[in-house]
């Protein structure tokens, strides 16, 4: 299923030359496919996360910016779309990575060939994304493996599975391959507030896998570390630094230090378009902000299955919601990526670089 083209969460629809996306905000309650039919469309879907997870947001602004071609492949049109899609949301890389994907192979053509080499690359994107998160997994069972035991416990935070990317996953795919692979793995899966990504996208998506999954609250985390019910803990990034210092969902760094105190490895897995190698460190990645009402509210479908969103605090309660936090590279065992298992640290990019370039 992680790998089939029936379950994706984003799909070329040519009989109607659209894309076509999952609504992630009404998951695990409904699965519902939307079409995206304007740069409007692209643009709300990315930052009201329709669509959401790095990868994922870098595919869709990919196509994005393709379609705005098709409208209107001029000069202008070409730096607007893209800084409209750019400006959706700061801190996944990724997005900035595709659209200069894009821009870079039309740039220089003739404009009555662009809307169609657009649509191409975009597609390749897609296609390479797929490729790459299988690869990660492959990559991440080796290290699972090396853990030697044939029963796995294995934290993972926010969600980096395939409705986080196009399918596999990043933190995911080794779990799925894993699974695959005979060994008894059990997920624990943090909720991830506000968002709850962990309970609404991870939880939903290992169960239909048929991988056993408990979801814990997000501060329960150090606490099952430290009782040894943990043996790896895996999660995604969305914009790592040349120093190998992880940007990911908030929470993830409380993860590390826990995992860092009680002898877990930690390893963040994500493809090399989530490496920004202008950042020098972590303190150079912009960190989202979203509205407070993220925090102070929640939703859900109440006894009668209706949709329902309601206050948590008082009318004169303020919050701040940082929507990522940043992990030093110190406290993560190593990157997993679709090139090999590397050091968090400038050596470890270092040689990755090399690697890609022996090709
Ligand atoms: O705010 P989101 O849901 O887009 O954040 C997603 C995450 O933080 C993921 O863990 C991250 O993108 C890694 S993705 C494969």
């Amino acid at each position: 299923m992680t790998g089939s083209d029936d379950l994706c969460s984003l799909r070329w629809d040519s009989s109607r030359g659209m894309a076509a996306i999952i609504d992630q905000r009404l998951l695990p309650h409904a699965l519902e496919w939307c079409h995206l039919d304007s740069l409007e469309a692209y643009c709300f879907a990315i930052r009201e996360m329709q669509v959401r997870g790095a990868p994922l947001i870098g595919v869709t602004a990919a196509f994005g910016l393709a379609h705005a071609l098709a409208q209107d492949p001029s000069d202008e049109n070409l730096a607007n779309a893209s800084r409209a899609l750019l400006a959706t949301r700061p801190t996944a890389v990724n997005l900035r990575w595709a659209l200069e994907q894009v821009g870079s192979v039309v740039r220089d053509l003739p404009v009555t060939e662009r809307a169609a080499v657009a649509h191409d690359k975009a597609v390749t994107v897609r296609k390479e994304d797929i490729a790459n998160c299988e690869r990660i997994g492959n990559n991440g069972l080796e290290v699972l493996r090396g853990i030697g035991k044939s029963r796995l416990d294995i934290m993972t935070h926010c969600n980096a599975g395939w409705l986080a990317t196009v399918q596999w996953g990043t933190a995911l795919a080794p779990i799925y391959k894993a699974h695959a692979s005979g060994i008894d793995v059990h997920v624990w899966v943090s909720e991830t507030r506000p968002r709850n990504q962990g309970t609404s996208l991870t939880a939903w998506e290992l169960n239909e896998a048929g991988v056993p999954c408990t979801v814990v609250t997000d501060n329960s985390c150090g606490q099952l570390m430290r009782q040894g019910r943990v043996d790896c803990v895996i999660v995604g990034s969305d914009r790592t630094a040349a120093n190998g210092d992880v940007c990911n969902k908030v929470g993830t760094y409380l993860k590390a230090l826990a995992a860092q105190a009680n002898n877990v490895p930690f390893y963040a897995a994500l493809p090399e378009s989530t490496i920004d190698w202008t950042c020098r460190d972590g303190a150079e990645i912009p960190i989202e902000e979203r509205d407070a009402s993220e925090v102070l509210s929640i939703a859900g479908l109440d006894a009668s299955g209706a949709r329902r969103e309601v206050n948590l605090a008082g009318a004169a309660t303020s919050a701040l919601n940082q929507a990522f936090d940043v992990t030093p590279a110190q406290h993560v065992r190593g990157l997993i990526t679709d090139y090999g298992t590397f050091d968090a640290s400038e050596a470890g990019l270092q040689k990755m670089r090399s690697v890609i370039e022996r090709g």
